[in-house]
């Protein structure tokens, strides 16, 4: 494991700040995988990351479970929190995705996915107050 990150954010231009300095990091087959609690802001730190690719209008895959977007680098958004079992983790081919490797990954809920094989970044947000506290690591 290796820390890449990690910073207290007080508001949303703050977040644009701090995304922005990560767009060299996050590359074409790049995976990030986020651990947060409902409503932490993964979503928002996503839609941060794609302004800065110039999609101004991305949004959540929580019901579309996963969105594409032709930026530069391409962009999968998953959504795993509605799948509720591993037969439905199974059934949505992650794989099939991830052979896709000139697009760069954002995945929500990775707390559901088991015995991760693939190297990923871990993107964890923890709320503290009004602040979140954002740890970004390679594993
Ligand atoms: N860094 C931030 N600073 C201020 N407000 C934020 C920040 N991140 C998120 N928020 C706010 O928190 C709320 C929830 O954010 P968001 O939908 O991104 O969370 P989420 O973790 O994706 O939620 P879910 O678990 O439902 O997928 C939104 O109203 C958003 O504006
Ligand atoms: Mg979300």
């Amino acid at each position: 494991m290796k820390n890449l990150a990690k910073e207290t954010i007080h508001s949303l231009s703050e977040l644009d700040g701090f995304t922005k300095s990560l767009v060299p990091i996050l590359k074409p087959g790049t995976i990030c995988l986020f651990y947060a609690e409902m409503g932490a802001g993964k979503t928002t730190f996503v839609k941060s990351f794609m302004s800065h690719l110039g999609v101004m209008d991305s949004s959540s895959p929580t019901y579309t479970l996963v969105n594409e977007y032709g930026s530069s680098p391409p962009v999968y958004h998953i959504d795993l929190y509605r799948l509720e079992s591993e037969a439905a983790i199974d059934s949505l081919d992650l794989e099939y995705y991830f052979s896709q490797s000139q697009y760069l990954f954002f995945i929500e809920w990775a707390e559901k996915l088991i015995d991760i094989k693939f190297p990923h970044i871990a993107i964890s947000i923890t709320q503290q107050d009004s602040n979140r506290i954002i740890d970004v690591s390679l594993r």
